[in-house]
Order: structure tokens, then sequence, then C-alpha cells
């Protein structure tokens, strides 16, 4: 079976702590389908052998990307995604940060479709309250939004919504 690759990048532990909650998710579903990294240990080698790639992301710095991705995007900018399937989720604190929420899933997201990569695991913006946002086209995010600031208590529920829309769209 077609392996999944869930590459994070994480300061303060949080995005770190989601992706392995919704490996957890995952491995319900499809055991043993989804190999966890993270970015700031990874290579470009390490995106590339996976057909299916989810990434995690958190906004740091007012609308910048996590400092490993960062780090990262210079590679990234060489590599050929093309046919790679690609859902995203992204970190935020959208009271703290209402007008930067989750900018990093837009700009990163935008950087993974520059090089090829197809997105799936679209997510509505319903039911989060915010002023702007890179991550919305109209009312959708481009990928998942977990906010651990602000919304906890509603992160596990996101993820058993998100999890199957993703493997059913990705068809693994
Ligand atoms: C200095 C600082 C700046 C931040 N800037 C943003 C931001 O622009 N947009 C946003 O949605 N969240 C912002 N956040 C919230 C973080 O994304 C959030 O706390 C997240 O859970 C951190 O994830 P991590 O622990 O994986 O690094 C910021 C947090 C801090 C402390």
């Amino acid at each position: 079976m077609a392996k999944v690759g869930l590459i994070y990048g994480s300061n303060t532990g949080n995005t770190e702590f989601v992706a392995y909650q919704m490996k957890d998710e995952f491995d319900k579903l499809r055991p043993g389908l989804v190999e966890v990294h993270n970015i700031g240990q990874s290579t470009p080698e390490t995106l590339m052998k996976y057909e299916y790639l989810v990434i995690g992301v958190p906004t740091w710095n007012t609308g910048q990307i996590q400092d490993d991705w960062e780090a990262f995007l210079p590679k990234l900018a060489a590599l050929d995604l093309t046919g790679k399937k690609l859902a995203i989720f992204g970190i935020g604190d959208q009271n703290g940060y209402g007008y930067n929420f989750l900018d990093a899933v837009g700009m990163l997201g935008d950087a993974f479709l520059d090089r090829g990569a197809q997105l799936w695991g679209m997510w509505s913006a319903k039911g989060y309250e915010f002023a702007e946002s890179k991550a919305t086209v109209e009312d959708v995010f481009m990928g998942l939004g977990i906010d651990q600031d602000g919304q906890r208590d509603l992160t596990t529920e996101r993820i058993q919504k998100w999890v199957p829309q993703v493997l059913a769209q990705f068809g693994v």
C-alpha cells in the first residue's frame, strides 16, 4: 500500500502534538499508512518518497511561516511535485492574530502548488472568528484549521472529520 508522509514543523510543540493525534486517527482507519516526520530533521528526499503528503504548519511572528518550514523553502523551490496529492493542516490563534489567522497555510500551500502538487482537504471557515487570512479562498480554508489557543476543545472532532475526508479524496 502506498504510504502517506505526514510532515510538520513546530516551534513550541502544538503542531507536533496535533500531528501525532492525527496519525492516531489515520492509524484507526488505515493502520500503518501514515509516517510522521519533523521538517526540521527532513530532507527533500523525505518528501519525494511519498505520493501523498499531509503537511502541518503553524503561523508565527504575525503572518509568517514556522521557522523550519521557512528554512526549507529554498529546497522546496527546487522540487518537482507534479502528481503528488497534498493536504494541509494549519495551527494558529484566531483571537490573538485575527488579521493573520493561519496565514502560513496559504503561503506554504502556494509554495507547494507552485511546484505542481494537487491540493485536497479543503475545510469550511465557518465556526472560526477572524478578520483576515491568507489561507482562505472565499469561505473555505486551503486545509484544516486548528486553534490550540482558543478552540482546543474542537480539535479532536475536527481531526475526526478531516482525516476520513482526506483519505477519501486521496483515494487510499
Ligand atoms: C509571537 C507569536 C506570533 C504568532 N503569530 C500568529 C499569526 O500571525 N497567526 C496565527 O494564526 N497564529 C499566530 N500565533 C499562534 C501560534 O500559531 C500558535 O500558538 C500555535 O499553536 C503554535 O504552534 P507550535 O507550538 O507548533 O509552534 C502566534 C504566536 C506567537 C507566540
